[in-house]
């Protein structure tokens, strides 16, 4: 498996980013390794392919999300149900598109350099195990191409959760 922080994504378009990270993730999905090892990954793969600020996984855990493995600055380990970005997607089952998070009531603040958010559910046995939490530090950085995207990636990465 080649690194993939020796590829230059620097002239690739947003759709070409993806089909990288779904080539790329084919490679890396390994189903004998637990949900740690494999999450861990995508968020490497998330952060070389696109280079947000913060790329990182929240997982339900006695009624609560819970930090998991990420990359970026450190941040918040745990959020209440219903609350920030990802406690509200966790509550509607629906992703949601931040494109400033400083409009966004109750949004949780880990980085003040966050400018805008995405927030992805992950489904698992039909309930959700967890979220897909990206930052940028730009304003309006997530569109519905990455949503679509990030919906199917988060369908595919479930089978290795
Ligand atoms: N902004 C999130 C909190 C998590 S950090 O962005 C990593 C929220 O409002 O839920």
């Amino acid at each position: 498996m080649e690194n993939t922080n020796q590829i230059d994504t620097f002239n690739l378009s947003k759709v070409e980013k993806y089909d990288l990270l779904f080539t790329y993730w084919q490679g890396l999905a390994d189903s004998e390794v637990d949900w740690i090892s494999n999450t861990s990954n995508a968020a490497a793969l998330l952060k070389e392919i696109f280079g947000w600020w913060w790329v990182g996984f929240y997982r339900v855990y006695n009624n609560q999300l819970i930090l998991g493995p990420f990359q970026g600055p450190s941040a918040c380990t745990k959020i209440e149900y219903g609350k920030g970005v990802c406690g509200k997607t966790w509550e509607i089952k629906q992703s949601i598109v931040v494109p400033n998070v400083h409009e966004f009531e109750g949004h949780i603040a880990c980085s003040s350099l966050s400018n805008s958010e995405i927030v992805i559910p992950i489904w698992k046995n039909d309930a959700i195990w967890g979220v897909l939490d990206i930052d940028s530090v730009e304003y309006s950085k997530f569109n519905e191409i990455d949503q679509l995207n990030l919906e199917n990636f988060t369908n595919i990465l479930s089978k290795y959760l």
